[in-house]
């Protein structure tokens, strides 16, 4: 069972101080959504203010904003996605993780992803992107496309979408705008998971 694999893990991590942010967070934000059913692993940047106070990763208004593009492109949160972020433990002030703290919690999320083992990662947002792929090729001229990474290990379908805090800056829905793009991809990994 991958629950209790999981399980496990968690509270491996819950003990972990292994860089500065464990001295300071509230909670660890291990996952959301069902291991069991998840084909696909999001991975986004950092825990924020709300997400260190619930355990529970975008479930601010980056969070809200992400779920109704989930939504209008068919992908359940809760049956679809295993949802993780490239550290477990909010920076302060929300600054961008470390490289070293990034590698001291990579652990935890390689074998997150062993044991979820899913159809395909979503790199959501250039830091979740840059922690896999070092060529300096900006999220806005490689999103949506598919890429063969290996990682841990193993050659995985990855694709690297917006971050949902960059599309509460843009509005429009017009074609070729960052949040018609984004329902774009969302729609596309859709298909891939089907
Ligand atoms: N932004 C992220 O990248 N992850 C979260 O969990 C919340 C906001």
């Amino acid at each position: 069972m991958k629950k209790k694999e999981l399980d496990e893990l968690k509270s491996e991590c819950l003990e972990c101080k292994k860089c500065p942010l464990g001295e300071t967070r509230i909670n660890i934000v291990f996952s959301d959504g069902n291991p069991e059913t998840a084909r696909a692993i999001l991975i986004g940047e950092a825990p924020g203010e709300n997400e260190d106070k619930t355990g529970t990763p975008f479930v601010g208004r980056a969070g809200k904003l992400l779920n109704e593009f989930l939504e209008k492109a068919g992908i359940s949160r809760e049956k679809d996605l295993y949802i993780i972020n490239t550290v477990k433990c909010r920076p302060p002030k929300n600054r961008v993780p470390t490289d070293n703290e990034k590698k001291a919690c990579e652990k935890f999320l390689l074998k997150q992803i062993e044991i979820i083992n899913p159809k395909i990662l979503i790199f959501c947002g250039a830091t979740a992107l840059k922690s896999f792929f070092d060529k300096k090729i900006p999220i806005s001229k490689i999103r949506g496309e598919v890429l063969e990474l290996e990682i841990g290990g193993e050659k995985r379908k990855c694709i690297p979408i917006f971050h949902p805090s960059y599309l509460l800056r843009y509005h429009s829905l017009e074609e070729g705008s960052p949040r018609y793009l984004m329902l774009e991809d969302l729609k596309k990994i859709k298909e891939l998971l089907n």
